[in-house]
């Protein structure tokens, strides 16, 4: 079997106290490393004074991990700065937060091509790579400059917005271009799937070769949805054990007989953490005799405090906090409880099974693995009920859900009285509904999936000297 080489920002490596938890794409990828030699490629998440020359290896069993340190200056321009400052924000359909500077891209193109240098050093020529997310979309170009004729896959974890919204970023042409240097380019939704291909269409003079496949000078790229799953099995398991750790225990013993909704999200804007907020604070309003019978418990680990904006978000969901626990809390209770830890899958699958309503309304995202995780978490007998966002990747297979506009407070607000109320039958059918697709499209279905489409490619991809790029 073909070596598999995954490339991707940051690496999870394997802790052998099991103490930290693998997140989504670690557990997808330790699926496709079963029984196959591999290397995962990417940042070490250090800063060194210098740019690594080489990777710093580390063998774990059969799989190798290369990790390149960033200089101060490259994590500013190419992870903060481009990516998660213009890219990021634009993918999210929200223009007016992003900041394109000349020098972040400048920074972004430098770091992907010192991390195909190093890697080409790494590659034999039937290796398969498999590349993620939006911090590495020009690698594959770089690496067909280096003479790479591998078959190469790319996975995009965010949503790929509409050509009119990507057309705003400058540099988006040359990305979209860069795109069809891969083989395979799996998105999360045929949605996504349909945007990019548009924009490379209309930006690109390329050609429709097939319903999926792009032709550009000679080579052809397939564009394909491909929506990433959960670690079902697993995720059920850890929902049945005995609830140890002390935040699920002290959390049931401060519910008492109250209601428990759940919110669990990286502190980032696509999430709609504020918002999420003043939905509920609308629905006390006008529910005022579920006041102090329902708790809203929203956990949303800090992300990416470099970035002005994630700053200002902040800011922005402390001052709602506080205003709407001042206006509504009454001694003994308080409406919203906030956490910033992260805390591990284990104990987010306790939690999530004894919360009522699973509340996921992001503004924008590209699957959210919280609304499944809550659905394989909860109880067959009595399962709680998913207010998803219809703008959440997630929600093209979670009909079950109660399906909600995230811009519309008064309809989230109507949707969560209607999860409290909803009758036990309704909801086992609902959550039947999500758990039967969820079994079927697991984990194993999505690294197997991409995998084997991608080793099954036609090879019109060629190695390309310096200077025809
Ligand atoms: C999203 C992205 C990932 C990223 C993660 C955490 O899920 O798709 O690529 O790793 O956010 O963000 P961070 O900036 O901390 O890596």
């Amino acid at each position: 079997m073909a070596r598999l080489i995954v490339v991707s920002n940051r690496v999870s490596i394997p802790d052998p106290t099991g103490k930290s938890s693998a997140g989504g794409l670690a557990v997808a990828l330790r699926e496709a490393f079963q029984g196959r030699e591999g290397l995962w490629f990417g940042w070490s998440g250090k800063v060194s004074a210098h740019p690594s020359a080489e990777p710093k290896v580390i063998d774990k069993g059969h799989v190798r991990y290369a990790l390149m340190d960033l200089t101060a200056t490259d994590r500013r321009e190419y992870y903060s700065g481009f990516a998660n400052r213009a890219l990021w924000p634009v993918m999210h359909y929200r223009i007016g937060l992003s900041e394109f500077s000349r020098a972040d891209y400048a920074g972004y193109l430098r770091v992907n091509r010192s991390f195909a240098g190093a890697l080409a050093r790494l590659i034999r020529p039937d290796d398969l790579i498999w590349v993620h997310d939006y911090h590495l979309i020009p690698l594959a170009s770089e690496l067909r400059a280096l003479g790479l004729a591998n078959r190469i896959g790319y996975f995009h974890h965010i949503p790929w917005p509409a050509p009119e919204v990507i057309g705003t970023l400058p540099g988006s042409q040359d990305l979209l271009r860069a795109i069809t240097d891969y083989d395979l380019v799996g998105v999360q939704t045929e949605r996504d799937a349909d945007n990019l291909r548009r924009g490379i269409l209309q930006e690109c003079d390329a050609t429709q070769h097939a319903a999926d496949v792009i032709a550009l000078d000679g080579r052809q790229t397939r564009v394909k949805g491909f929506p990433i799953a959960i670690d079902m099995s697993g995720f059920e398991q850890a929902a049945r054990r005995p609830a140890t750790h002390r935040l699920i225990r002290q959390t049931v013993a401060s519910l008492g007989s109250r209601s428990l909704i759940i919110g669990v999200d990286r502190l980032d804007y696509s999430k709609g953490i504020p918002e999420r907020m003043e939905s509920f604070e609308r629905f006390l309003i006008s529910n005022p005799d579920q006041c102090g019978r329902v708790t809203y418990l929203q956990i949303a680990p800090t992300s990416r405090s470099e970035v002005p904006e994630y700053a200002s978000l902040s800011r922005t969901v402390s001052e709602t906090l506080g205003r709407i626990n001042g206006a509504h809390g009454e001694p003994g209770w308080v409406p919203i409880h906030y956490v910033t830890s992260a805390y591990p899958r284990s104990v987010l699958a306790g939690l999530y099974r004894i919360a009522r309503v699973g509340l996921v309304t992001p503004m924008r995202d590209g699957m959210n693995l919280v609304a499944k995780e809550y659905v394989a978490a909860q109880d067959p007998e009595d399962p709680g009920v998913l207010v998803l966002s219809k703008f959440a990747g997630a929600a093209e297979q979670l009909g079950g859900a109660i399906i909600v506009n995230p811009n519309d407070k008064a309809e989230v607000a109507e949707a969560i009285g209607v999860a409290l109320h909803m009758d036990r039958a309704e909801r086992i059918a609902r959550w039947r509904r999500m758990r039967e697709v969820l079994r079927r499209y697991d984990i194993s279905w999505w690294t197997n999936a991409f995998l084997k489409e991608l080793a099954g490619q036609r090879r019109t991809q060629k190695a390309r000297s310096p200077a025809s790029v």
